[in-house]
Order: structure tokens, then C-alpha cells, then sequence
């Protein structure tokens, strides 16, 4: 056995294995990843992220288990760092064998993030948008938003994205990313502009404070929100008034309400458990003219879904290496012995 040996997915093996899969195929698989763990969520350890928090970003260990397999991911948030050339979150994460504790799984998570985040959006969407939903708006054009654009064109059908950020240069990139994809895009020079006629909005910004993406007046009724930037205390992009008037619909209250949108309400604010309603165990979208709001965070289980789906695709396959990672003499107390062999 090599159980030393564990398999690692590095950045640019998981760009050519979404390039290979094709990446509307990988978001079509994810979401069906996610929604399997999510008729199982009773069964996994479930925990609020462990967050490092400073004055510029936030960095955070996700853990989770289903009994059989451990997983984890290291994540940041630094909004700032996209000035300096930098990522505003990059990510990494690893599966382990619950009966060995050896790792069975190491890969790069910066891309896998934006894919399940996308994922998961698309995935509630399914469950709580409109009926034949066709329009999107999309605020924040930064890294995650051409991934959400084509998650929700391969899973909600959607055909046209009205797209805003503050910088029209990140606009203008997504309009390029996207172009030859099926999707028509439209640029708009203002977050009401991107709105109109749209039965889903997508936020998706970085700041660390909390910022008014959407004020009340902008939220007609009927309309799905995905509001994916909002994920730290003291960082949130809709108006409280919003909120009052939705139904909301979270991932793990335990984190959720500390980190996203809700914690600007009471602590008893109702809220519905997405996982129950794909379980069958709750009620979705209750009329037409309901405003649902997926008050999207990011939790663990999402993330060992979607490490569980690429430690299944680059088994035995050129799209991982073997990384000598895990001490494992013959002789399992001779530890020492075996660093001393290493000098023949
Ligand atoms: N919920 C989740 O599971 C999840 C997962 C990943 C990332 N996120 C969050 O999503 C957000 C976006 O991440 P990213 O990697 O795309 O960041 P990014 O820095 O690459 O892009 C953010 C974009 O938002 C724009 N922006 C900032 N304020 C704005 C405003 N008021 N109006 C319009 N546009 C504005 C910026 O110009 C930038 O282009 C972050 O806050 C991140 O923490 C959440």
C-alpha cells in the first residue's frame, strides 16, 4: 500500500479537467453532487465555519464529515486584495479517510469554490425562482460571476444576464468571457438599469461593510435573490427592508445568521432551511408574488460535495500528481528510524 501517496489537484490540473468536462457539464454534476448531500444533510457533523478575522479580510477552516469521509477547506475573504493584484478569496481543501484519518484528497479550491458557489445558487434557484425564468441580473462582476452567469444558464435556463459593477472594466471582462456561450449580455451603467425584467438577481460584490447593492424600491415582487457577496459579520449588501419582505431561505442557520444577510434582524427571524426543502421537509416558493431570497453563505457541505465529485473524475487519471504527504513507516512506531534511513 502507498498510502503516503495522496492525490493532488493543482490549479492547473482542475482547469483542465473543467476545460475537459466541459464547464456547463461540471455545473450540471455539482449541482447534482450538492442536492444528493443535501437530502442527507442529518447525517454530517455539522459546525459555523472557524473564523480569523482582521481589519482587511477573514480567514476560515470549513470542516464537515459524513462518518466515512472528513473534509475541510482553508478560505479567505480580503476585498482589498483585488487592488494589489490579488485574489479576494482563494481556497484550498482536503478529504480524509474517517476510519484511518489518512488523507485521501488534496486540491486546489480557488476555482472549485467559484464553481460550487455557482452551484449552490443555481441549485436553490431550481428549487425557489420563478417558473421559466429567463433573466438575470448580475451585480459584481468580479472572479465568481461568469461562473454563477453559466450555472444558471445549464441548470435555470437562463438566456440573457444584465450585468453591473461598480468598475465598468469588470464589466466589460465578463462581457468578453462570456461572449460565443448561448447567453446574450447586456452591460448597464447602473444596478436599477440591471434589474429591469429581471426575474432573478444575482449579488455578488466584495466589500468589507455593509454596503446597499439593492434599497427596497428596486425589489419588485415575484423576484428570486441570490445573494452570494454578503458572508461576513459586518458585511452584508441588501436593505434591511428587503429582508422584512422576502422569504428567506439559509444553508446553516448557526453561521448564517452571524454571517450573512440575517444578521441584520432579530435572532428568531424565521427562516427556512434550503436543505428542507429539497428534502421535501419544507415549503419553497409559496406564491408568484413571493420575494425569495437564498441568503447565500457557504457552508462545509457544499465544499466535500464538491471535492467528493473531482476525487471521483481524477482517480487514475493525468489530472492529479501523488504528493508524498503522509509520514507511514513500515513499522509504525519506528518513526524515528525512518527519518534516520532517509540519510543512506
Ligand atoms: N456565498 C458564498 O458561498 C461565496 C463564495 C465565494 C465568494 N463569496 C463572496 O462573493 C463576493 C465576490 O467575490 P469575487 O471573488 O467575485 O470578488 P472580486 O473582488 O473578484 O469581485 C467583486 C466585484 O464587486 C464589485 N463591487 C464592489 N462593490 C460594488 C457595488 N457596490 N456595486 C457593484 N459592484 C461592486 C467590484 O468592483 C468587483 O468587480 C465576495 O464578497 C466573496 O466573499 C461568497
Amino acid at each position: 500500500m502507498t498510502l503516503n501517496l495522496v492525490p493532488f489537484v493543482s490549479v492547473d490540473s482542475m482547469m483542465k479537467l473543467v476545460l475537459h468536462l466541459g464547464i456547463e457539464r461540471v455545473m450540471v454534476d455539482l449541482v447534482a453532487e450538492i442536492e444528493a448531500d443535501f437530502r442527507r444533510w442529518p447525517m454530517f457533523d455539522k459546525t459555523p465555519r472557524i473564523a480569523s478575522h482582521s481589519d482587511v479580510g477573514v480567514i476560515e477552516l470549513m470542516p464537515t464529515s459524513d462518518g466515512q469521509t472528513y473534509g475541510f477547506k482553508y478560505v479567505n475573504g480580503h476585498p482589498a486584495n483585488m487592488k494589489r493584484g490579488l485574489q479576494t478569496v482563494t481556497a484550498f481543501g482536503l478529504l480524509a479517510d474517517v476510519e484511518t484519518g489518512y488523507p485521501v484528497l488534496l486540491s486546489e479550491m480557488t476555482i472549485l469554490t467559484a464553481l460550487r458557489t455557482a452551484a449552490t445558487s443555481a441549485m436553490a434557484a431550481k428549487w425557489l425562482a420563478p417558473k421559466g425564468s429567463r433573466v438575470m441580473a448580475l451585480i459584481g462582476n468580479g472572479a465568481q460571476a461568469e461562473f454563477q452567469a453559466l450555472a444558471f444558464k445549464a441548470v435555470c435556463g437562463i438566456q440573457e444576464v444584465r450585468l453591473y459593477d461598480l468598475d465598468p472594466a469588470a464589466t466589460a471582462k465578463c462581457v468578453r468571457n462570456l461572449a460565443g456561450r448561448g447567453l446574450r449580455t447586456v452591460a448597464c451603467r447602473t444596478a436599477e438599469e440591471a434589474i429591469l425584467g429581471a426575474e432573478i438577481v444575482t449579488t455578488v460584490t466584495a466589500d468589507k461593510a455593509c454596503a446597499t447593492i439593492l434599497t427596497d424600491n428596486m425589489v419588485g415582487s415575484g423576484v428570486h435573490i441570490n445573494a452570494v457577496g454578503g458572508d461576513c459579520p459586518g458585511k452584508t449588501e441588501l436593505h434591511r427592508d428587503i429582508l422584512l419582505r422576502s422569504g428567506i431561505f439559509v444553508e446553516f442557520p448557526p453561521q448564517t445568521r452571524v454571517e450573512d444577510e440575517i444578521q441584520q434582524l432579530d435572532p428568531d427571524h424565521p427562516v427556512t432551511e434550503l436543505w428542507q426543502v429539497i428534502a421535501g421537509q419544507a415549503a419553497g416558493r409559496n406564491s408568484a408574488e413571493q420575494i425569495t431570497l437564498f441568503d447565500s453563505v457557504g457552508f462545509a457541505i457544499e465544499d466535500f460535495a464538491a471535492l467528493r465529485y473531482v476525487a471521483g473524475k481524477v482517480k487514475g487519471t493525468e489530472f492529479c500528481e501523488m504528493l508524498d504527504m503522509i509520514a507511514d513507516p513500515d513499522d509504525p512506531r519506528d518513526l524515528f528510524g525512518m527519518v534516520l534511513r532517509a540519510a543512506a
